[in-house]
């Protein structure tokens, strides 16, 4: 059964606050995304291996550790998961970065997908998917099935609120692939909308409506 992470740290607990006020306009709004989102990297890299070398200092040979050169990948939900890429990429610059286009049908709240592109050598990477919330779980679901499709085998998935619905879904349909939250809110309401959460995430970042 895939984990779920809940990344408590103050300072993305803080920030998170001022992302779900409505008061907050699009451009703070985008900020405090980019940031979170780098907060968020910083924690969901915790795992990755290192390997040691020696490194000449001005007094002696230190042996010191450098990052194993695992190849990573850095997969965004458009629209909205495009608001935590850069953040991400502050911390992992060498990192690929793939897209896979899905808007939620209003009507049946079902995914359609628009658009993938992902780096050449998908079955070699570690992937990140990222998307600012996991509602009923249907736009990530799908995302990840499509990497799957495609030879992605170590994925894991991060967001900034899912609702305890979406996990559910999501854990049966990718046991495989962890959840990393800023927060797990309280319930999705009648039209699929993440209670308190945030309102619509792609709306808030790029000020449509
Ligand atoms: C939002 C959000 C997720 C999806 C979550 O995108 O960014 O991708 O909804 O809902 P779900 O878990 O019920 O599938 P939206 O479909 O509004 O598209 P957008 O990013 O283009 O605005
Ligand atoms: N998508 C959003 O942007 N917000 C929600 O609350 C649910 C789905």
């Amino acid at each position: 059964m895939a984990k779920v992470y809940v990344f408590d740290h103050p300072l993305i607990q803080h920030k998170l606050t001022y992302i779900r006020d409505k008061h907050t306009g699009t451009k703070e709004f985008r900020e405090l995304v980019d940031e979170v989102a780098s907060l968020m990297a910083f924690e969901i890299t915790r795992d990755l291996p290192l390997e040691e070398v020696d490194v000449e200092t001005p007094v002696s040979i230190s042996k010191s550790n450098v990052l194993a050169g695992k190849k990573l990948g850095i997969v965004p939900i458009l629209r909205a998961g495009l608001g935590m890429v850069e953040g991400m990429l502050k911390l992992i610059p060498a990192a690929k970065v793939g897209h896979v286009g899905l808007y939620r049908d209003p009507e049946t709240l079902q995914p359609v997908e628009y658009y993938v592109k992902l780096p050449s050598d998908v079955e070699e990477r570690d992937f990140i998917v990222v998307d600012p919330m996991l509602a009923t779980g249907g736009s990530a679901i799908e995302a990840i099935n499509s990497l799957k499709k495609r030879g992605a085998k170590n994925i894991k998935f991060m967001c900034l609120i899912a609702a305890p619905e979406g996990v559910e879904v999501f854990q049966k349909a990718h046991p495989d692939v962890d959840i990393y939250i800023a927060a797990l809110d309280e319930k999705l309401n009648e039209k699929g909308y993440i209670v308190p959460g945030l309102g619509d995430a792609g709306d808030r970042l790029y000020g449509t409506k």
